[in-house]
């Protein structure tokens, strides 16, 4: 492999339809215009020697090494900057050229330490590669004023800067400025004392640095490299993959030494995220090889037993004859499984597959009953699909935006820095959410609406906004007559046209000014383009299925579904969630979204799968939990889920789990849900393992393995084997072979196959005859379901209510650095950043309870109660508090409450009452979590130290 970080320059961003022709070093080339004289150069195979170019960054023309000649034309331009002109005659290859191309690099080269490759060890520097490119081959100077004895920040945990080795080449500056949007880098200074300055000249870790690793991909020299290309030297092999974590999906390139990775670093072609990242993808996956990681199947009688580690085979053993001794003693529905939005498609699809054919009942659900499952059932029902309507791309062509119950800067952070030049480049920007997020306003990006609701109204604030569509003669009635049920408009129309849909009604229920839900409404109606974007503070409410529903009729009236720039868009949480879903992970819908209860579908499954299957639904995982209490459920298999943790009121759910005769649980790590598991399989990390993840634009892209599985065996391998020790044996020799049945079966999916992929480098679904290469943009021409459907959405207001007692109201999200339940992020040096949940107070409310920032804090709901650390911050309004579920120990979910979504019971996360008051210690909860936390942790030492002697 090339080992320079940005050696790969490529075509030129260029869109001109008119050509120019012109002539280098004397070979012909016709290029768009506008394209510089670099780029035509290359596109003759022409590879002008350069260091502040790159071709992720506009040409900035400061090193002066891409220097060529133009007939008719004095001095020699920087072909960087330079546009290719009609009839140009270019030469790269003079003497005098060669001359002024050494001078410059020996200035360099003169300030620049010469052992630098040995020293950083990395190999990855540009500086001696253009030095040699150019024939210099001594620096004559005498050493005088240089910069070599600067101090290296290695505050990062991940990239240290050498200031030695930087030639202000401002290449990092643009990166964070244009890709990532966060301005922390600038050149202070002139000539020999310009230098990069971080933030107000400070540490890389005390900065506002994002650490996304856009300046160290984009550095030219090894000022800025990555702390594991320093201790490992360069890598000399790739394999390419995608992100495990959030719903963005970014490809990556895992960049090995032999067999070890040395770093993640996001690939240019991969659409999801064109070569940009974020810290967790980047930088955080040491948690793989994390001295936490299980490596040995467990089994126990009892909770309070310790561990025994046993065999493979005795442990599927164990778990089958479990499973069937509870289905013999309480009925077949005694038992389910939950699928993870962690793994792959294949391996979801088997958990489905072995929950419906071994176990003989649809009890099996996924991660999505608490996310996204609102997003299912109200896109199904008003535009015909469970998914995202458009890909990442078409944000280039939006001219107003809705971002409504979603914080991507921090959740989806690669789009949020799309999102962020979008509005740079004038896009604007509506943004619906209690709490001041990132987009509101940061350097340079401002929000032209922030409605600041009230948690729990958005069904008003919805309706409130279509009310001024309808009312104010913004809809499109032409679109909607050609592609929606006119009858079921009309009842809408006369529903929201009702006076007390108006802003000015909805006033005193949302809390947003009247004037504002007006002015928001006109930009987004008559915008061109205009697309709506939306995450869980929209879905996890009592009514979150409703508030889709509304925001596809508002899409709808507006005529923004069907084409590229416009659409409604739910940002996935967990990198799988839409695959787990569109692999069959709920009870009711076998993989493509198709109703068990459907005789010709389930038909199909049946002789593909040489099974009779139940044609009920099973229980969703509340459902589950309900039972296990009511004694009725009395064993679960728990593949890469963390529900103790994740789901809420955790009281109700660890009860639940210590009613069951058997808990199985398959993860990477001892979650809190082994901590109540009998049999414990170790599971593999993405890194370990071939597959597909479904990403938040239904991009199905490959995960590659890049590591032998620590356990001996992937996640699909462990179920195959334990579907196999129930009786119906699943054979599959590798995970392509599951991707083929898939397809088979699945008409949205009969065209994907790896052989695909690897072509095509990623596909999004539907992928079959009729779009042989995917489908970017759905509902083009007509919806899914034919005609859409408006939905009448009457405003329910929560049953959870502020009282005397609970009188502020709580509502909950992610940060940059953790990811989910934090089992992956706790586990890497991203603690640097964030190492405890936090509750953020207003000022005013910190007042009246005597609280300062930092102070430990009581929070209280009708569920129970804990102690977090209080910030306070103008972020969230008077009324409301927020925290993050990153941390088990902050039991943020001993808060929540069990209200759930009418449709879905997705819970109701977004809504707590809570009070708050100054604490002096942890709560009862957290000292008994603790202690079992302690003992289950202690339990299963003993069991690897009884190996070990
Ligand atoms: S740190 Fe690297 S990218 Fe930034 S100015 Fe210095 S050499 Fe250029
Ligand atoms: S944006 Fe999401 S998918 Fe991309 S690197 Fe970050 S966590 Fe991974
Ligand atoms: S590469 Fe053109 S001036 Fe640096």
């Amino acid at each position: 492999m090339n080992p320079n970080k940005e050696a790969d320059f490529g075509t030129p961003q260029r869109h001109s339809t008119r050509l120019v022709t012109l002539s280098i070093d004397g070979h012909s080339v016709t290029v768009p215009a506008g394209t510089s004289v670099m780029h035509a150069a290359l596109a003759s195979g022409i590879d002008i020697p350069k260091l502040c170019a790159t071709d992720t960054l506009e040409a900035f023309g400061s090193c002066r090494v891409c220097l060529v000649e133009i007939e008719n034309r004095k001095g020699y331009p920087a072909s960087c900057t330079t546009p290719a002109e009609e009839g140009m005659k270019v030469h790269t290859q003079t003497a005098k050229l060669g001359d002024l191309r050494r001078g410059v690099m020996e200035l360099y080269m003169s300030d620049h330490p010469a052992d630098c490759r040995d020293h950083a060890g990395s190999g990855t520097c540009e500086m001696h590669g253009v030095a040699h490119d150019v024939g210099l081959t001594e620096v004559r100077y005498e050493s005088g004023r240089t910069h070599l004895a600067a101090k290296v920040d290695a505050s990062n945990p991940y990239f240290q800067f050498d200031p030695a080795k930087c030639i202000v080449c401002s290449r990092c500056v643009r990166a964070c400025d244009d890709i990532q949007g966060t301005f922390a880098l600038t050149v202070e200074g002139r000539a020999f004392d310009s230098r990069i300055v971080v933030s107000a000249d400070e540490p890389f870790l005390d900065s506002e640095c994002v650490s996304c690793g856009a300046c160290v991909q984009a550095c030219p020299t090894d000022a800025l490299v990555e702390k594991s290309v320093v201790e490992m030297g360069a890598p000399d092999r790739v394999i390419s993959t995608t992100c495990a974590y959030c719903g963005v999906g970014c490809g990556f390139r895992a960049e090995m030494k032999g067999d070890e990775l040395v770093r993640m670093v996001p690939e240019k072609a991969a659409k999801a995220n064109h070569g940009h990242s974020c810290v967790k993808g980047r930088f955080a996956w040491t948690y793989a090889t994390h001295q936490d990681r299980m490596t040995k199947p467990m089994i126990r009688e009892r909770i309070t037993d310790p561990w025994r580690v046993v065999s493979w085979d005795e442990a599927l053993q164990r778990a089958a004859s479990e499973f069937r001794r509870i289905q013999d003693k309480y009925g077949r529905g005694a038992i389910g499984g939950i699928t993870s939005s962690r793994c792959s498609n294949e391996e979801t699809y088997l958990v489905q597959k072995m929950v419906r054919a071994a176990f003989g009942n649809n009890n099996v659900d996924t991660c999505a009953r608490v996310c996204h499952s609102p997003t299912g059932y109200g896109l199904k029902t008003t535009i015909g699909e469970s998914a995202g309507t458009q890909d990442f791309d078409s944000i280039d062509r939006a001219d107003v935006i809705i971002v409504m119950g979603a914080n991507p800067t921090d959740a989806h952070p690669v789009f949020g820095s799309r999102l962020k030049q979008r509005v740079r480049e004038g896009m604007k920007v509506i943004v619906i959410d209690p709490r001041a997020i990132d987009l509101v306003r940061v350097p340079n990006v401002e929000a032209a609406y922030h409605l600041a609701t009230r948690p729990g109204t958005n069904v008003a604030i919805l309706n409130a906004l279509a009310h001024v569509v309808v009312t104010e003669g913004l809809a499109k009635e032409a679109y909607v007559r050609e592609r929606c049920e006119w009858p079921a408009y009309e009842a809408w129309r006369t529903f929201i046209s009702d006076p007390a849909q108006s802003p000015e009604a909805m006033e005193a229920v949302t809390g947003v000014p009247a004037a504002q839900v007006r002015g928001a409404a006109r930009l987004y109606a008559q915008a061109g383009n205009a697309a709506i974007y939306y995450g869980l503070g929209v879905t996890e409410h009592s009514q979150g299925s409703t508030a889709v529903m509304g925001i596809a009729n508002l899409a709808m009236v507006t005529g923004n579904v069907g084409r590229i720039g416009v659409g409604i868009n739910p940002l996935r949480g967990q990198n799988n969630v839409q695959g787990s879903c569109d692999m069959g992970s709920f009870p009711h819908e076998l993989p493509g979204y198709r109703h068990i209860g459907d005789d010709v579908v389930r038909k199909l499954f049946e002789d593909d799968w040489k099974v009779k299957l139940d044609p009920e639904p099973g229980l969703r995982i509340p459902n589950m939990f309900d039972a296990a209490h009511d004694g009725s459920f009395r064993a679960l298999y728990c593949q890469g889920e963390d529900i103790a943790q994740s789901d809420p009121n955790t009281a109700h759910v660890t009860a639940a789990l210590r009613a069951m005769e058997c808990v199985v649980v398959q993860d990477i790590f001892l979650n809190e849900t082994a901590k109540y598991a009998h049999v414990f399989l170790p599971g593999t990390s993405f890194l370990e393992k071939d597959g597909t993840f479904t990403n938040s634009e239904r991009r199905v892209s490959r995960i590659r393995k890049v590591m032998e599985p620590l356990c001996g065996m992937a996640d699909w391998e462990v179920t195959c084997a334990l579907s196999k020790a129930l009786g119906y044996p699943m054979d599959y020799a590798h995970p392509s072979e599951i991707m083929d049945e898939i397809a088979r079966l699945t008409p949205t999916f009969t065209g994907v196959s790896y052989k695909l992929i690897d072509e095509l480098g990623s596909i999004q679904w539907p992928c079959n005859e009729a779009a042989p290469e995917g489908t970017p943009t759905m509902h083009i021409g007509e919806f899914v379901r034919g005609k859409g459907q408006f939905i009448v959405t009457e405003y329910v207001p929560t049953d959870e209510k502020v009282t005397r007692r609970y009188p502020l109201l709580m509502t909950t999200g992610r940060i940059l650095s953790q990811y989910n339940v934090g089992a992956q992020t706790r586990r890497t040096a991203n603690v640097a950043w964030y190492a405890e949940d936090l509750l953020e107070i207003h000022p005013h409310d910190a007042e009246d309870r005597g609280i300062r920032d930092g102070d430990a804090v009581g929070v209280a709901s009708r569920a129970g109660e804990t102690v977090l650390r209080a910030r306070v911050t103008e972020r969230v309004q008077p009324g409301v508090v927020y925290t993050t579920f990153h941390f088990p120990e902050a039991g943020s979910n001993v808060l929540t409450t069990e209200n759930s979504d009418w449709a879905t019971n997705c819970p109701e996360y977004k809504v707590t009452a809570v009070q708050v008051s100054r604490a002096a210690q942890p709560s009862d909860w957290q000292k008994q979590f603790q202690r079992f936390s302690d003992e289950q942790v202690g339990l299963a030492e003993q069991a690897t130290e009884a190996l070990a002697r």
